[in-house]
């Protein structure tokens, strides 16, 4: 038996059992499979080379040696062709898993950051072609480089072929989406759905003029939602998944995954249906592509969250995003105060270790406050002034904030709001650039580089935005252009700046700084195995509220973490540690259990 039929039996019970409960359609099921045969039959045959690679070696991405970066090929390279002459700075970046954002054709000034998808087919002519892709791909697995890419299947473009044949009146395309002629349906759901964007997009649905119908837009009024009810919307959402996954892409990003199936009276988010549909997508990559990662974008509170793993013998997606420990992460910077830190990270580092997060500092997104408001509580903190104090913290409005960042979406209604800002910005690095303040600088590099070295003592997979490697401040232009200035998330989106990366090197500088600091903590983590998802890792208790301890241990040895997320000296306690350990930076040696921790500082030590 061939490869492809043998997947397939293996799978088959599941993917029709699943398929046929949905959609009840076995004329629809059988070109499914038959498609699955094409495009696997297409495959090149050093994909399916990799493929079985993986298949064999399952865990080939949970080895912890795996770095991240984020970019948009325009801000970054220019253009496709760019991106693979910049391979050589992306390979000392260390980075062997490139996040290419929004690439497909988009129509221009509609484009959400390139998440209106015109074309699931075809590149965005000024960014390059099908085959430009072909050969990026080829030349990143040369260096071993995964490649991420982003499948936005929750919603259309507006003049996306199928969007364009609905408005015309075309029945047949308007059943791939929500659409109603008058406005009782839109009202019911209204009643239970909430938004995305209160301030720039508000409500669920959109009047189209053209076709004199209401349809379902759930984030922009130009992002049609898909009706994954109609077996031909998921079928050809299917084939265009795997026409990009053929173009060589290692991880598949669900873009808004919780979002794809939608109720009546419900909220529309994370309903059981969702997980059918990632389930099958999962089923569909084994049998066709295995070595393809699905990973979710479930930007969601933990409980929602952590169901998209599935279980171990229903898996559904392999990577997810640690979105709360993000969040939390900032609300510590704010209030210098680790102990709902510490009690996230118990909770992710208690998961069994097959669920493998990405971490991040902060994404092209805004930061939204999704904490754990319950424990604050007991605190005596109360949401809504907490995400206020957050904010204005961040906008350097609070304290001893030196944060530059930005609001994004303002709701007057909950007032609530979220956060943008590059990472070098909300850490202090633009105001004391533009300050000239030398002292203020050093601490927020100081910030800067601790945030990155705790961020690194996650397990898991590390995304950084392009740009953080070298402390690359806001872009305010954005402001200027008028297909951007309404969407504040262009702040942190800003072109990457190759000037100032010609400083890597310096260590006098602020990009050498950083740099150079981000190389010896990735040089660490990557040979040492305490760093892989099979560690045991825990926090330790350190007597001061500021300064968070984890301990990462495998094989009997022990890598411990220590960070200071106070801009002043702390003098901590270690609890059950003691004697002589090393600095793993410098060397030096360093007693346990009394530690004078610099401001902003941190140890990276071993027994
Ligand atoms: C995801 C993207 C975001 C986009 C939204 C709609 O959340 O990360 O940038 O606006 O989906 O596609």
């Amino acid at each position: 038996m061939d490869i492809f039929a043998e997947r397939l039996k293996r799978n088959y019970d599941e993917l029709k059992w699943l398929y046929m409960e949905l959609y009840d359609n076995e004329d629809m099921y059988a070109e499914l499979e038959k498609e699955l045969g094409s495009f696997y039959g297409e495959r090149s045959s050093s994909l399916k080379k990799i493929d079985l690679i993986r298949e064999k070696d399952r865990d080939w991405y949970k080895q912890g040696d795996m770095l991240g970066m984020m970019l948009y090929i325009d801000q970054f390279a220019g253009n496709i062709e760019g991106v693979r002459e910049k391979l050589p700075y992306i390979r000392e970046c260390n980075v062997n898993y490139l996040h290419l954002m929004p690439f497909l054709d988009t129509p221009y000034g509609k484009s959400d950051g390139g998440y209106a998808v015109k074309d699931f087919r075809k590149v965005r002519a000024d960014l390059g072609t099908m085959d430009d892709l072909d050969r990026l791909t080829e030349e990143c697995h040369r260096e071993g480089i995964s490649v991420c890419m982003d499948f936005v299947m929750n919603h259309t473009s507006d003049e996306h072929e199928w969007a364009i044949k609905a408005k015309g009146g075309d029945g047949e395309y308007m059943s791939r989406y929500f659409f109603y002629r008058d406005k009782s349906i839109p009202d019911a759901y209204e009643k239970t759905v909430p938004q995305v964007f209160p301030a720039t997009a508000p409500g669920n649905f959109t009047y189209i003029n053209e076709a004199a119908h209401y349809v379902m837009t759930t984030f922009y009024p130009y992002q049609w939602d898909l009706n994954y009810k109609n077996p031909r919307v998921f079928n050809e959402m299917m084939y265009n998944f795997l026409y990009l996954a053929n173009r060589g892409i290692d991880i598949v990003r669900l873009d808004a995954v919780p979002y794809i199936w939608k109720e009546l009276n419900t909220s529309s988010r994370n309903l059981p249906k969702v997980h059918t549909i990632v389930r099958l997508m999962r089923i569909i990559s084994e049998i066709v592509c295995p070595g393809v990662l699905l990973l979710g974008e479930v930007v969601m509170e933990p409980s929602k969250v952590v169901p998209y793993f599935g279980t171990l013998e229903k898996p559904e997606c392999h990577l997810l995003y640690n979105v709360t420990t993000m969040a939390t992460t900032w609300h510590t910077v704010a209030t210098r105060d680790t102990g709902l830190l510490k009690k996230q990270l118990d909770i992710v580092n208690g998961l069994p270790h097959d669920y493998v997060f990405l971490n991040y500092l902060r994404c092209h997104d805004d930061i939204g406050w999704g904490l754990d408001f319950e424990t604050l509580k007991k605190d005596g903190i109360e949401e809504v002034p907490h995400k206020n104090y957050l904010n204005s913290f961040f906008l350097g409005k609070t304290g001893y904030s030196k944060s530059r960042g930005e609001l994004y979406n303002y709701d007057p209604v909950t007032q609530d709001a979220r956060l943008c800002g590059t990472t070098a910005s909300l850490c202090g690095i633009e105001k004391a650039g533009f300050e000239g303040n030398e002292a203020e600088m050093e601490e927020a590099v100081s910030l800067d580089i601790m945030l990155h070295a705790y961020l690194f003592m996650q397990s898991g997979i590390h995304v950084l935005y392009s740009g953080d490697e070298i402390g690359q401040v806001n872009d305010y232009t954005y402001k200027e252009d008028p297909s951007k200035a309404a969407d504040s998330r262009y702040l942190h989106r800003g072109v990457f700046i190759w000037e100032n990366a010609e400083k890597k090197s310096d260590k006098k500088t602020v990009e050498g700084r950083i740099f150079k600091s981000l190389g010896a903590l990735e040089a660490i983590r990557k040979a040492n195995k305490a760093f892989g998802v099979d560690a045991r890792v825990i926090t330790r208790d350190t007597g001061d509220r500021s300064v968070l301890c984890i301990e990462r241990s495998f094989e009997g040895k022990s890598i411990i973490g220590i960070f200071n997320f106070s801009e002043e000296e702390k003098a901590a306690h270690i609890e059950g540690l003691q004697g002589g350990y090393r600095d793993m930076l410098t060397s030096k040696k360093v007693e346990l259990p009394d530690i004078m921790m610099p401001g902003y500082g941190f140890f990276y030590i071993e027994a």
